[in-house]
């Protein structure tokens, strides 16, 4: 099918090519066929995978907000209507299907791609095979289509990639170190952060590495970003399959009066931060120019309750919410590998990240006015 489209871009070059000569306006092919005939052929479009999620519905928000939606949204399940009217096209598909990606190369022209298809740390550990098709083979795939992309139109194709601090792996350390570093502790404990570290380095690899022993070898084909999340507490979604899950389901279940028990200790604590922050940190990042970027892989990091100090504050603003804890042994110990803490002073000084939120502000101008209103009768 690539071939095909480039056979096809080569024969109306030379025909414009050739128009161009009897105007008396000669021109290579090389330098009309490719660029101009591309944007005759396909449409321009930023590619966002995983869109129906918990941060593809903001980042589309986001996105929409500033007056871009040639958006191409990709998820296993239909588009939300939420989200429908704030795009170009919604495709319903899954990201292993080789097929549906060809067909993505040979229709658009991909500019960036956000790609937030995942199996989320609590469904990677109960099926692990599934995890690594679905988290590396389905990140080789959407890594494969933007070189092809960018070989095609002769451009760089950014390319975002959601990380986690699920890369880390604490052992008994936890405690006893401070905020840490994208260089230290990465050995992961669970199949998620082993397949996000993994694809860190496929990302980094496929930016500068790849077929390095081609003669035409050429680094540069994408731009690879990518940010290592902390826990995302969002007002308009309730997560599903995290390990983080237990901050916004506290929440959430507050909201709507319902007693919650919490799958940790009191004592946990790990780096949380609202989803505008983590909306606004990736828009950042792939807005800042390249020569400023030191890495590829940054931290980002906004506060870090423990789960009982999270819950004191829940109920200073929800008196009667019932807050237990049923601690699950083995979901503990996956949040106990989690650092308290990541150091982001390279985000800091490479693209200025500042979060909006700190934890009261998270509370008083974020979570409580949109939750109240969210579940208000
Ligand atoms: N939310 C967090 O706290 C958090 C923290 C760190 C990193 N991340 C990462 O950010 C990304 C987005 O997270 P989220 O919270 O929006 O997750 P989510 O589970 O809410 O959304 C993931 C979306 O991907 C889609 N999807 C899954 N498999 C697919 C496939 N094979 N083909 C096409 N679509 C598929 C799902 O249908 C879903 O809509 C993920 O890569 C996740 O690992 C999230």
């Amino acid at each position: 099918m690539i071939r095909w489209v480039e056979v096809m871009v080569k024969i109306i070059g030379l025909y414009r090519c050739k128009s161009r000569r009897n105007a008396q306006n000669p021109c290579k092919l090389s330098a009309c066929s490719k660029a101009e005939l591309g944007n005759i052929m396909r449409k321009k479009i930023i590619l966002i995978t995983g869109a129906n999620g918990e941060i593809g519905h903001g980042l589309i928000n986001a996105l929409h907000a500033k007056g871009l939606d040639n958006i191409l949204a990709l998820d296993l399940h239909p588009i939300s209507e939420e989200i429908e009217n704030k795009i170009l096209k919604g495709v319903m598909g899954n990201i292993l299907d080789k097929n549906l990606l060809e067909q993505i190369n040979s229709e658009y022209e991909i500019s960036a791609i956000y790609h937030l298809a995942a199996l989320l740390s609590t469904r990677a550990e109960f099926s692990p095979q599934m995890a690594h098709e679905v988290n590396v083979t389905g990140t080789l795939n959407l890594l494969t289509l933007a070189v092809d992309q960018a070989k095609s139109q002769d451009e760089t194709v950014k390319f975002f990639f959601p990380s986690s601090i699920a890369v880390y792996g604490m052992g008994q350390r936890k405690d006893a170190v401070g905020a840490i570093n994208e260089n230290e502790y990465c050995q992961p404990e669970s199949m998620y952060g082993c397949n996000k570290l993994y694809c860190e380095n496929l990302g980094i690899y496929h930016a500068n590495y790849y077929h390095r022993l081609a003669d035409d070898f050429k680094p540069g084909h994408i731009d690879f970003r990518s940010i290592r999340f902390p826990g995302i507490i969002s007002v308009k979604t309730v997560p599903t399959g995290g390990t983080s899950d237990f901050l916004p389901e506290m929440i959430h279940a507050a909201a709507q009066n319902i007693q919650y028990n919490c799958f940790v200790q009191n004592d946990t604590r790990m780096p949380f931060m609202v989803m505008p922050d983590a909306v606004l940190a990736i828009l950042n990042l792939m807005n800042s120019d390249k020569s400023r970027l030191s890495q590829h892989v940054y931290n980002i990091a906004s506060f870090n309750p423990s789960a009982g100090e999270f819950a004191e504050k829940v109920k200073g603003y929800f008196p009667h919410a019932e807050i237990g804890n049923s601690v699950n042994g083995k979901r503990q110990g996956i949040v106990d590998s989690w650092p308290a803490n990541v150091d982001d002073s390279a985000a800091r000084s490479d693209w200025n990240w500042s979060p909006k939120f700190d934890l009261n502000s998270a509370f008083e101008d974020y979570l409580i006015p949109q939750i109240t209103k969210r579940y208000e009768k």
